[in-house]
């Protein structure tokens, strides 16, 4: 194993790491349920779903076998021209769980394109309508949406991680997250912002772009459903479309199947990945309403997006097995457990001098530190005390998959504490 750490160091790029002073990496094995098993023997209970997107555990026998019976048909097949049952069921499916307006669904291959593909829609769509000047996009502050040029436009201008292209990207308007609460009332701040700026630049908006409710790697913040409430009013009376980027907290991660649904608001553009596959394979989608895949083609013009692995029949399958296994409701009473030993347990680091805010949300736990987390130390940490634990900047926070038990989701709350004392 020695050997090819040492090439794993020498010749491949990690996520957001240097080819010359990389990061520690740890070799795994094997996974199964909530744990990790590393190249030494050693197992690590996962707190983080593999970046949220294995909600059902690792190795489920439903999943495996979703992805056997596929690959007996055949693994893949290219979208253009050809079509196949895996792609119609999920669809249709998909058009099922979703908010009834999103009626048409493009594949794609990750949560970036899928937001891609959603600004194109947007475009496409004003463009169409003969109202090419509704061109920009406007969004909040410490939003994360992926690292692809389109997505890293919309993430946030300084803390997005994408701050070395901005010279390059192009400008859209940003107003301040939030700071409502998502169970305070909505601070007049916010509403003023955010009226004041769409009232002033709506001619040449084409579409609000955000993540419901929680942002995730963009600071791990939640805000009052009250907001989104009010943005959609906002957006139907100025004309723009809204796109809730549902990536992450698709498929059950904030206690309902969209965080959306939080606030009752129906998108006009639904972009969804991750969880979407159980975690399994990479596969996104993005859907749209008739009127607006209708405006699209309204001067003729087709949706100028088609990739490679599009609606890839392997993951459609193995999506389709993962959406079956939410449709029995066992995870919702799974994720409310979660959130209430997540609030009691790490609210008790409240007062820990290291610790500046706690929150919870569904499956989601974050305690938000003072200072930058010195990732590789506490890494090691949470390691040697038989956890997976992934902090980022001054977040460490816990999303683990939704079958994880009482004794083992303790285990993640308290090794947490073991490693704020080190701080
Ligand atoms: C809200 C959100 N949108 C988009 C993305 C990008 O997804 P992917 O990493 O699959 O490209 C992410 C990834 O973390 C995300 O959290």
């Amino acid at each position: 194993m020695s050997d090819s750490l040492e090439f794993d160091r020498r010749h491949i790029w990690h996520p957001y790491t240097s080819m010359t002073d990389p990061l520690p990496t740890y070799p795994v094995m094997s996974a199964e349920g909530v744990r990790i098993k590393l190249s030494d023997g050693r197992e690590l209970i996962d707190g983080m779903a593999s970046w949220w997107c294995m909600i059902h555990g690792y190795n489920h026998p439903k999943l495996n076998a979703a992805i056997e019976q596929q690959l007996k048909k055949t693994a893949h097949v290219m979208f253009g021209g050809l079509t196949h049952e895996p792609a119609i069921q999920l669809a249709r499916t998909l058009i099922d769980v979703t908010p009834e307006p999103l009626q048409h669904v493009f594949f794609c291959d990750s949560g970036s394109v899928s937001i891609e593909v959603a600004i194109k829609m947007a475009l496409q769509f004003w463009a169409a309508q003969a109202r090419p000047e509704k061109h920009r996009l406007l969004t909040i502050r410490g939003g994360y949406h992926g690292d692809t040029f389109g997505a890293m436009s919309v993430c946030d201008p300084i803390s997005g991680m994408h701050e070395r292209f901005s010279h390059v990207l192009p400008k859209h308007i940003f107003v301040d997250r939030p700071r409502s609460r998502p169970d305070e009332p909505l601070h007049p701040a916010d509403i003023e912002q955010i009226e004041r700026t769409i009232s002033k630049n709506h001619r040449q908006i084409a579409a609000a772009i955000l993540e419901p409710v929680v942002q995730g790697a963009g600071g791990m913040w939640f805000y009052a459903p009250a907001y989104l409430s009010h943005l959609q009013a906002l957006c139907r009376r100025y004309d723009i479309l809204l796109i809730l980027d549902e990536v992450a907290t698709g498929f059950g991660r904030t206690g309902l199947m969209f965080a959306c649904e939080h606030a009752e608001v129906e998108p006009d553009i639904m972009c969804l990945g991750k969880a979407m596959t159980g975690g399994y394979l990479s596969q996104a989608a993005t859907l749209t309403s008739s009127r607006v895949a209708e405006g699209i083609s309204a001067d003729g013009g087709v949706l100028m997006h088609g990739p490679t692995f599009m609606a890839n029949p392997l993951a459609c399958a193995v999506a389709q097995q993962s959406i079956e296994l939410l449709q029995d409701d066992t995870w919702r009473s799974r994720v409310a457990a979660i959130e209430s030993q997540l609030d009691e347990e790490l609210s008790q680091y409240g007062g820990h001098r290291a610790v500046a805010d706690v929150r919870t949300l569904g499956a989601i736990g974050v305690v938000q530190t003072h200072a930058t987390v010195p990732i590789a130390t506490v890494q090691k940490i949470f390691v040697e005390s038989g956890v997976w634990i992934r902090p980022f900047n001054n977040l460490i926070y816990l999303m683990p998959p939704f079958i994880i038990n009482r004794r083992d989701l303790h285990q993640l709350t308290s090794v947490i504490g073991r490693a704020l004392d080190t701080l």
